[in-house]
């Protein structure tokens, strides 16, 4: 499983990069309002700090506007990946921007059904919504699962994003029912990073060290 990360902070996108793990960035509306900035002016900022695939979102909910924003999000740089949202409008503009090479992220999926008609559609990516499925009581996982299952059984090659991460354990999680990628909020990925023991094993090892360091 690969890692992504789900804002549109620059600084954000910037510290994961440096960490040498990240294959990509997903943003969306509201990450992007957070921000106050320029949607297409932080595009292209984010587009220059990393050349894998970055999920833009459109705003449309007509496929001939969908299709035309995702043309226009796409000509700002090669890696942008139009994120559309999983509606009967939003599969025709998938089929279409597929048809003309463009990458597509089909979003807001919290069933089976609508991740195998995304993918038939020619969706590249599919993003499942781990936690506000949990929010409402209903299992997340469950769901990366099933669908890791029908792409399987039917070799399909639209990947599974894991989306609405909230936690470490969903990362783990995610990785073992099978999603190709998790999207993971900053604050996400530096938890992943800590562990009490390993923090417990650095200042002993530094505390013994200065007690021979000057001998
Ligand atoms: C994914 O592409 C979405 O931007 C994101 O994961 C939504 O997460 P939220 O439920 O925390 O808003």
């Amino acid at each position: 499983m690969k890692f992504f990360i789900d804002t549109a902070n620059i600084d954000e996108i910037r510290a994961a990069n440096e960490l040498g793990v990240l294959a990509g960035v997903t943003t969306n509306p509201t990450l992007v309002a957070k921000e106050g900035v320029s949607f297409h002016e932080r595009l292209r900022e984010i587009t220059q700090e990393v050349s894998t695939s970055v999920s833009a979102e459109v705003i449309s909910e007509d496929a001939e506007g969908m299709i035309k924003e995702g043309k226009e999000l796409a000509a700002i740089a090669p890696n942008i990946t139009v994120k559309i949202p999983m509606t009967l409008e939003g599969l025709k503009a998938v089929k279409v921007l597929s048809d003309l090479n463009i990458e597509t992220n089909v979003t807001l999926i919290f069933n089976p059904n609508q991740a195998l008609l995304a993918a038939r559609a020619g969706a590249t990516y599919v993003s499942p919504f781990l936690g506000r499925l949990d929010d409402i009581g209903h299992n997340g996982m469950e769901l990366i699962a099933t669908i890791s299952q029908i792409f399987d059984q039917f070799d399909i090659k639209s990947q599974i994003i894991a989306a609405s991460i909230r936690h470490p354990l969903h990362v783990t999680d995610a990785a073992l029912n099978g999603a190709h990628i998790a999207t993971i909020p900053y604050k996400v990925l530096a938890q992943l990073v800590k562990h009490p023991l390993t923090d417990k094993g650095i200042e002993q090892f530094l505390s013994d060290w200065n007690k021979v360091k000057d001998l």
